[in-house]
């Protein structure tokens, strides 16, 4: 058992799962008599929840590590972890790197982490745990290597108390070939649907007005039970009878997964957010077929009239990579016509990077230079942020429902007495807003008058109810 007055610093960078999992490990943690604290000075454990999808966030880790050096020198006796997928990827090689490291470990290996503090401190030396690699063993041995860690939740490790992050599907069997997930998060596995079920009953419990489903390809999850199958639909009819929850939200969708009878589901709950974001990765056909990507332009465009046509409110947002091995001009510019004909709502745009262990780090020559993928980058947002500012621009007058998440970062800096700030929330449709109001707001879900917009938020006020004066002159309508 671990000593009852240990702390522990937590530094998470990554995707949604990554934030999940270190919610998951604190919780864990807390258990076990950890208490969480905010800078690594005051910590007797120093975790690092890491992310490998670009050489970036990988290279960024490693410096940070880096700087851990001395702290470790002067504090022998504080335990240094390394979480998440660059444990799962690099393993040993973090030891090498930086040896002052105590334990590796795996993001399906998370519920071992108890087990090897008390090893560290009892002096048993370095651990690690990851699971198997995709050829290691049979795929039934290689998926139960990789374990889903959703034990009890901890509403104060959320971003917010009343929204939570559910993970219903662990793992990725897609295999796009610049992609390291199916080998860091291994095979494809959707948890149960009771589980999924009764997980979300709780946050509703605890006060979660909105949930986010987690998954690398959300809309593909399946689940084979002794009570038949359920699909991402079924699922989603399921959750919706939770009292308490008002909004379900999920990503990230796979193009070729977004079926008819998902998209008129989704219509037909109101609770279910109809944001889909669905990422292309590419406007050109020979690019998507390097990638593996499983579609064609025509196939995504058949998906996306799909949804105008049965979700005509629907918002949608994409991924791109520029610069993925032999890209052209002529590519690149069938991806800004793409963004054109499809008005994303928002585009994610990544620089092409190489990532050891996938298909196109054997296969394929990232033949791309620095200076053109950065250019392609800045040319695509622009064309993205141009789109964006054009169709928020429609919104101005109207009203939209926005739960409210809290004061906005502006508004974090102000006066803690203050009795107006910035606040700031998300329509269903995951438009951020931003309006002025105070910090008691946060959770309601308030009518926002949009006044203005930018690319990437509206800009809106309280909406006030006209009074009708009844020949009272002065009466202001009230809010
Ligand atoms: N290089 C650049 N971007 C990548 N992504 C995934 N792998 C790579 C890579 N090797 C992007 C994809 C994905 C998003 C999460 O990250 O666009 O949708
Ligand atoms: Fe990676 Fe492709 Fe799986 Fe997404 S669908 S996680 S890009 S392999």
């Amino acid at each position: 058992m671990i000593s009852m007055t240990k702390t522990v610093y937590i530094k998470t960078v990554g995707c949604q799962m990554n934030v999940l999992d270190s919610e998951m490990v604190i919780a864990d943690l807390k258990r076990h008599g950890y208490t969480v604290v905010d800078t690594p000075g005051e910590a007797d454990l120093l975790l690092y929840n890491t992310c490998s999808i670009r050489e970036q966030a990988e290279e960024k880790t490693y410096s940070a590590l880096g700087k851990l050096k001395e702290t470790k020198a002067r504090h022998p006796e504080k335990t240094i972890g390394v979480m998440g997928c660059m444990a799962q990827k690099d393993q040993e090689t973090i030891f090498r790197r930086a040896p002052f490291v105590d334990m590796v470990v795996g993001p399906g290996q998370l519920h071992a982490i108890p087990d090897m503090l008390t090893k560290v401190t009892s002096g048993e030396g370095r651990q690690i745990a990851v699971s198997l690699g995709r050829k290691d063993g049979k795929q039934t041995v290689v998926a139960r290597s990789h374990e889903t860690f959703d034990p009890l939740r901890d509403p104060t490790m959320r971003p917010t108390p009343f929204q939570a992050y559910l993970r219903i599907q662990i793992g990725c069997d897609k295999f796009c070939t610049y992609c390291v997930v199916p080998n860091t998060r291994g095979p494809e596995q959707g948890r149960s649907p009771e589980e999924i079920v009764s997980e979300a009953r709780v946050l509703a419990e605890q006060g979660a007005l909105e949930i986010t489903l987690l998954g690398q390809t959300v809309n593909s999850y399946r689940h084979r039970g002794p009570d038949g199958e359920t699909d991402m639909a079924g699922l989603l009819e399921r959750l919706h009878d939770i009292d308490g929850l008002k909004r379900i939200k999920f990503v990230t969708n796979y193009p070729k997964d977004m079926t008819a009878r998902l998209l008129e589901t989704i219509r037909d709950l109101p609770k279910v957010s109809p944001y889909l974001h669905v990422p292309a990765q590419s406007g050109s056909d020979a690019v998507l077929k390097r990638m593996k990507r499983g579609y064609t332009i025509a196939d995504y465009m058949e998906m996306f009239e799909r949804i105008e046509t049965i979700l005509p409110e629907a918002s949608v947002s994409s991924d791109f990579i520029v610069g993925f091995c032999g890209e052209t001009d002529e590519d690149f510019q069938k991806s800004v016509k793409l963004i054109e004909r499809c008005r994303f709502k928002n585009s994610f745009i990544f620089q092409y990077s190489v990532r050891e262990g996938t298909k196109a780090a054997a296969n394929l020559i990232d033949d791309v230079p620095r200076e053109v993928k950065a250019a392609r980058n800045n040319e695509l947002l622009a064309v993205q942020d141009r789109i964006s500012k054009e169709d928020n621009q429609k919104l101005i007058g109207d009203t939209v429902e926005v739960l409210v998440e809290g004061p906005s970062k502006k508004a974090d800096k102000s006066d803690l007495d203050a009795p107006i700030v910035q606040m700031t929330g998300r329509t269903i449709c995951d438009r951020i807003v931003v309006f002025d109001g105070n910090r008691r707001q946060a959770g309601q879900l308030m009518d926002i008058q949009i006044d203005d917009v930018s690319s990437h938020t509206l800009i809106g006020r309280v909406k006030t109810v006209e009074v009708v004066s009844l020949g009272m002159p002065g009466l202001a309508p009230s809010s």
